[in-house]
């Protein structure tokens, strides 16, 4: 039996019974939810934990010391140290939280404002999303520093030799997604990091389309800095987490100020807090924070061995499933990829095989996805793109299939 079989039978229906939404219908037809790429439903511990928060403890973090104010303080450091063992950081102080990936970003991009001059070159690939992308090119046009791209490759993934011989250059630094949220392309980033050590550059990482999907360990990948967000792994809106090393932590300047980050303030100075909290000005999303905790235990109870077997295999079937179908075209052919796929039609435009997809109760994305100097190598206006999560099934992939085969040929 292999192991769509396997999971499937045993545990697949019982995880989707912890998805309300999976249980709805669209357009008078069960919902196949395919667009977890841009984000992912959430099981009920994550609802549950919210409304909980709500109705028992709702209070400000770090503005008192009433009992109600101490759970969610108590309730938010649980999850900053989920977080830290999830992605096996050396200390939970080195857990930022953000409102997502991209003011991660930009937090860190914000923090090589004083670092760089005309001299300096920062490095991103075409694979980049928009959020991976604007921030580094907001700092090179403050800096008068340079930006150089490494290109991508037919296959979709990046061009080795172009990296070998720009690291020469010697960068201030590489930012890199881990896997691409177009193509799917899973980089080689212990490879690049490595490459980069060696010239003392630094590395980082846009993991927003990784967590989700395998086991990222930092200090094993001496990464110098890792974003992601929480609505991409099953967690709440509003929710990022940055990583970064412990070092870099203690100098860079934080983007926001005020609230709770500050120590000590007068109308002529101000001295701000040490690391996480400098980082972390204002009200955070605390109710979301906290239930952020349950999507990581939701992903820790299944487990990476179970979610990395059950999705390549469900990956595997849609993309030989997609392979037949004479109209379509596949974006890309990397070794390896994230369970997502982008494609073109011959006869018909992405936006209208979404409008007709979803007038079977079947969501997908069309459009540039974010990445559109990444459209712009690929010359096309967009793709549909189909995305994979833990509880999807192969019976959704054929229904997706034959809708599709109804709507092309
Ligand atoms: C690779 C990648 N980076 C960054 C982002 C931005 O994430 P967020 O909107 O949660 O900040 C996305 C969202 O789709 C993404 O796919």
């Amino acid at each position: 039996m292999n192991i769509i079989n396997m999971i499937e039978n045993k545990q697949i229906t019982e995880i989707r019974k912890q998805f309300p939404i999976l249980q709805t219908n669209i357009n008078k037809k069960p919902l196949v939810y395919l667009d977890n790429a841009s984000t992912t439903q959430k099981p009920n511990s994550v609802i549950n934990k919210i409304s909980e928060y709500y109705k028992n403890y709702n209070s400000n973090i770090e503005r008192g010391f009433h009992t109600l104010g101490s759970q969610s303080f108590e309730q938010v450091n649980k999850t900053r140290e989920t977080v830290s063992k999830f992605i096996n950081s050396q200390n939970s102080s080195q857990i930022i939280f953000t409102s997502g990936t991209t003011e991660s970003i930009n937090i860190v991009a914000n923090g090589f404002a004083n670092e760089l001059n005309e001299e300096d070159i920062v490095i991103l690939s075409e694979l980049e999303h928009h959020s991976n992308i604007v921030p580094w090119i907001n700092l090179c046009r403050n800096t008068n520093s340079k930006l150089e791209v490494i290109p991508i490759l037919k296959s979709g993934e990046l061009d080795f030799k172009f990296i070998h011989n720009i690291i020469k250059k010697r960068p201030k630094i590489i930012a890199l997604t881990y896997a691409s949220n177009v193509i799917g392309t899973i980089n080689d980033i212990e490879q690049i990091i490595k490459i980069a050590h060696e010239y003392n550059i630094k590395v980082f990482i846009d993991a927003a389309q990784a967590v989700p999907h395998f086991a990222i360990n930092v200090q094993k990948l001496d990464c110098d800095f890792l974003a992601f967000s929480s609505h991409k792994m099953y967690g709440p809106m509003g929710v990022g987490v940055l990583y970064c090393k412990e070092e870099i932590l203690q100098n860079m300047k934080p983007l926001k100020f005020g609230g709770a980050m500050i120590e000590d303030v007068s109308f002529c100075d101000f001295k701000y807090r040490e690391h996480p909290y400098k980082f972390e000005a204002g009200t955070m999303n605390i109710s979301n924070i906290i239930a952020f905790n349950e999507a990581i235990e939701f992903i820790n109870q299944i487990g990476f061995e179970v979610i990395e077997k059950y999705e390549k295999d469900l990956f595997e079937y849609l993309i030989q499933e997609l392979q037949n179908i004479s109209q379509i075209k596949i974006i890309g052919n990397p070794k390896n990829k994230v369970p997502l796929v982008s494609f073109i039609a011959k006869n018909m435009h992405p936006f209208d095989i979404g409008m007709m997809l979803n007038a079977s109760g079947i969501a997908v994305r069309t459009g540039n996805h974010c990445a559109q100097p990444l459209m712009d190598k690929l010359n096309l206006s967009g793709t549909v793109r189909v995305s994979l999560s833990i509880y999807n099934t192969k019976e959704e992939i054929d229904f997706l299939v034959s809708t599709l085969k109804k709507i092309l040929l």
